[in-house]
Order: C-alpha cells, then structure tokens, then sequence
C-alpha cells in the first residue's frame, strides 16, 4: 500500500494530511499562522510562516513511516494569495492575500488597458481586487521600488511547491485566479500580459493539475525525512481542490465550502460564462474541464471574527469542558428561532465578491432589539453566511445550473446547524462525506493520478470519496426563511448609500 501526502495551504493554517491509497488518513497536523490587517480591508501574510508551517506538519505525519512507501505530494492552497521573489529567490514583501481589496483602482486600470469585454473573454472574469494581477500592477504603482527587484510571481502554494522542489511552476485551476490566464486555451495570455506590461518570465510554467511538476529536494529529505525525488504534482487552487476531495468532477456536481471564505461551486465539462461576471470561471483540476464559483469573502472568517471578539465567555467554557467554543457557539444558536427573532446579520466584513463584486461595502447587523443576545447574534451571524451563500447559488441557477445536491466542506461544514441552515435555505440535499479533508484528500488525489496510483481522477474519486448522510431540506422551514431572505437582500443597496 503506497501514501500520499496533501498539502493544504489556508489562511488560517496548513494542514497536512498523509492518507493510504483508499483515502483513509494515516496521520494529519495543522500548524496555524496570523493573517496582519495593517489597513481596513487590506490582509497580508508572510510566506515564511507558511513555508514553516509547511515542514512542520510534513515532518509530523511522516515521522516514523516508511518513507519509500510515499507515492507523490499533492499541494492545495488559498487561491490569488501573491508572492514575489527578487532573483535570490528572497521574499520582497508580505503576501498580498485574496481577501485583501486595496486595488481597485488598478482594477479600473486592468479594465482600460484590456478592454471590459475581451477580459471576460480571454480571462473569464471581469477586473477583481482579489485577483493577482491587480495585486502585481499595486506594488508596481505603490512600490517601485520592490517591483524593480522583482523576478518571480508565485501564488502561495506554488511558493511552497518552489520551496519543495526548486521549480517555478503553476497548475491551471489555480492559475485562472491570477487573470492573466486564457481560460479557454488553459495558458498564460500573451494578450493580457503584453497590455498589462507584465514580462512572462516572471511567471511560473503552467501545468495540469494532475502532471508531475517537479521532485522533492535533498534539503527537504534532511528537513522532513521525506525522500530526495518523491515527486509533487501541480496540485490544485483550494476550490478545485475541494471539489475532487469531495468527488464534484462530473457534470450537475456541486458543493459548498463554509471555510474562512464561503463558496459554492458547480463543475462543468464545457466552459460556462456569466457575462456579468458576477461569479468566477475557472479552470478545473480534471484535465480538459472547467467548474463556475460564487464567492462570499468572509463565511467561517464572519463566525471567527465573532468569536474572537465577543464570546471570550464561551471560550473559558470551552477550554474547562474540553471542546471547541464553536461547539458552544452552535448550542446557543440553535435555540434562538429561525430569524434570530428578527436580527439580521450581513457578513460583507472584507468587502464582497458574489454578486455585488464590491471590495468597499462593509458588514452589518439589522434590526437589533433590547431583547436580543449574543445567541441571538451567533444565530444571525450564521444566517447571515448562509444568505450570502444563497446569492452565489442563485447566480447560477440564472446560468442554468440548478444541482439538487450540494457536498458540504470546510471547517464550517462539521456544525449540523449550518448545513441544515444551507439545506433549508438554498432548498437541496447536503450531504457529507466520509473524509473530512476536502481539499488536502483532493491533493492527495491529483497526487496519486500524477504518480500512476490511480487511471484518472473521476476513477480516483469513485474509489476514495464515499457519501456518509444526506440532509434534506425541510419546506416550512424553508418558507421562514425565505421571508427572512427577501428582507436580507434588501440591505446590500442600504448599505452602499452609505
Ligand atoms: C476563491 C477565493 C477564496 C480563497 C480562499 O476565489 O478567493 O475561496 O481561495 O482560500
């Protein structure tokens, strides 16, 4: 029986997971690392942290296996997250990250240099502050003088892939997040980059994501234990990732993630184009296929940042009684009616991407009573993600995709609260896997298909991914909450009069 490992790079922490050919997890660590806020809606890491990260949970779910018996590295990261090296390989500045909306004044720029239309068509997704080539044309405008000692552009795992094998490479689901892909031709656009004036060759090589990209190095191996030449495959943007973790690689396939961002994602043989641009088009991890997305920037970070702030009395709790506060958090809200008795919460707390594409509305709560509480508030803070969660879904459905079943995924998925919440309120079945893993097992996944384990990824995916409860959606409730919803939608052009 042969390993493989998946490397899931979030901005959180990295959790590294080491998994048997069947899908089943041997051992799994995560290390977690601060995200900095040096300006309201700015948000930046330092890849060194990730790259710590990164050999410390390796070595801990290696640590005392056969080595020889590891098949292939598969890495999955936070999608856009931009880092730039000067030709010492050196980081010159903090990681500019997805969630970070400083530049939309370069996305007015991308718009005029590219023209609005041919940049749907070529990148598949109008200008977006999240983006990396809005980040690029930022620090070339705001920082000369760090662009001039520029010479590699690498997204965050295809830092940790450089750090790993010593090559500069990239896989198409996760190039497709930096717009300066042709989405269609799954390659680098010599059209964007020529009237961006961004030079090729500080852009990585571009990859499926199954292919073997490049092979560990004997530095690694003195660092992990890992063997010097185990190979790492190109691995696969988080989305894309999830979405083979969770065995959505077939056409009417769908899931959710409630992660720190929230998204639902449909995968689709042939390319599908909202011409708003209001949800994302990207390349998927199955070679030669592509998937849709809708993005709601702050789903889990909504909750947490909640947490962090008001709920240090559920976190004594938690510690005493030796659980997580979201445990906790979850009890209280599920006693408060559907509503949150009239509370309502906007999670826009980073600005919002699906449908509104706008990096400077920020969030709300409505409609606060002197009869409400923190459970009260939880409750709404949870609704709240799952409303935004609705919108993304009924993006699609205006693009004709309407799947009746959605997997769940992400940290937020283990709360049996949400995923009632998401199944009553977006009227489908959700259901949960057997592995909880999503984007590390879609890692390990491409892993094993790139080093011959497995014949392809949909074959892959029938042999490990297994379906374990189906939760289906209740109609009455359904109908509370709809009315709940019309009121929500309502508060997004309140907002932006502000
Ligand atoms: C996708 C996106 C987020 C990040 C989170 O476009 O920005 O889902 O990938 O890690």
């Amino acid at each position: 029986m042969k390993y493989l490992i998946g490397i899931d790079l979030g901005t959180s922490g990295t959790k590294t997971v080491l998994f048997d050919e069947c899908g089943t997890v041997i051992k799994s660590h995560t290390v977690e690392y601060p995200m900095s806020q040096p300006k309201n809606g700015w948000a930046e890491q330092d890849p060194l942290d990730w790259y710590n990260a990164v050999i410390k949970t390796l070595k801990a779910v290696t640590d005392g296996i056969d080595a020889s018996k590891i098949a292939g590295i598969g890495i999955s990261g936070q999608m856009h997250s931009t880092v730039m090296l000067d030709k010492d390989n050196n980081v010159i500045r903090p990681a500019i990250l997805w969630c970070d909306g400083r530049t939309a004044k370069e996305c007015e720029e991308i718009t005029e240099r590219v023209g609005k239309e041919r940049l749907i068509e070529i990148t598949a997704n109008p200008a977006l502050t999240g983006f990396s080539a809005s980040k690029i044309l930022w620090v070339r405008n705001n920082e000369p003088q760090n662009y001039a000692k520029c010479a590699h552009i690498l997204l965050a795992k295809d830092y940790i892939r450089f750090r790993l094998t010593g090559v500069y490479a990239t896989d198409v689901s996760d190039a497709s997040g930096m717009q300066l892909l042709d989405i269609k031709n799954r390659c680098w656009s010599d059209e964007v980059l020529h009237k961006l004036e961004i030079d090729k060759s500080m852009l990585a090589a571009v990859y499926e994501s199954p292919d073997i990209t490049g092979y560990t190095t004997k530095e690694i191996e003195a660092l992990t234990g890992i063997l010097q030449g185990t190979p790492v495959v190109g691995g696969a943007g988080d989305n894309a990732a999830a979405a083979v973790g969770t065995g959505v690689v077939e056409n009417g396939r769908a899931f959710t993630t409630i992660g720190t961002s929230g998204v639902v994602f449909a995968h689709t043989k042939d390319m599908h184009l909202d011409k708003e641009g209001r949800v994302h088009t990207f390349c998927a991890a199955v070679p030669g296929e592509w998937h849709v997305m809708g993005v709601t920037l702050s789903a889990g970070q909504s909750l947490k940042w909640f947490r962090d702030n008001f709920c240090a009395e559920e976190t004594e709790q938690a510690k005493a009684d030796g659980v997580d506060t979201y445990y906790l958090m979850d009890n209280e809200a599920k006693d408060r009616p559907i509503g949150a008795n009239g509370l309502i919460f906007v999670p826009y707390l980073m600005g919002e991407r699906t449908p509104h594409l706008d990096p400077d509305c920020r969030g709300a709560f409505v409609g606060i009573s002197g009869m409400h509480t923190r459970a009260d508030f939880i409750r709404a803070v949870m609704e709240g993600v799952i409303y935004s969660l609705r919108d993304c879904s009924e993006v699609l459905k205006e693009m004709g995709i309407s799947p009746t079943q959605m997997a769940a995924c992400g940290g937020g998925a283990v709360s049996g609260l949400w995923r009632t919440m998401l199944s009553d309120v977006l009227d489908v079945n959700v259901c949960t896997m057997s592995s909880k893993e999503g984007p590390a097992l879609g890692a390990a996944i491409l892993a094993g298909v790139g080093a011959g384990v497995y014949g392809s990824v949909q074959e892959a995916c029938q042999k490990v991914v297994k379906k374990v409860s189906v939760c289906e959606p209740d109609i009455k409730n359904h109908i509370q909450y709809e009315k709940v919803y019309q009121m929500y939608k309502k508060i997004y052009p309140a907002l932006k009069m502000i």
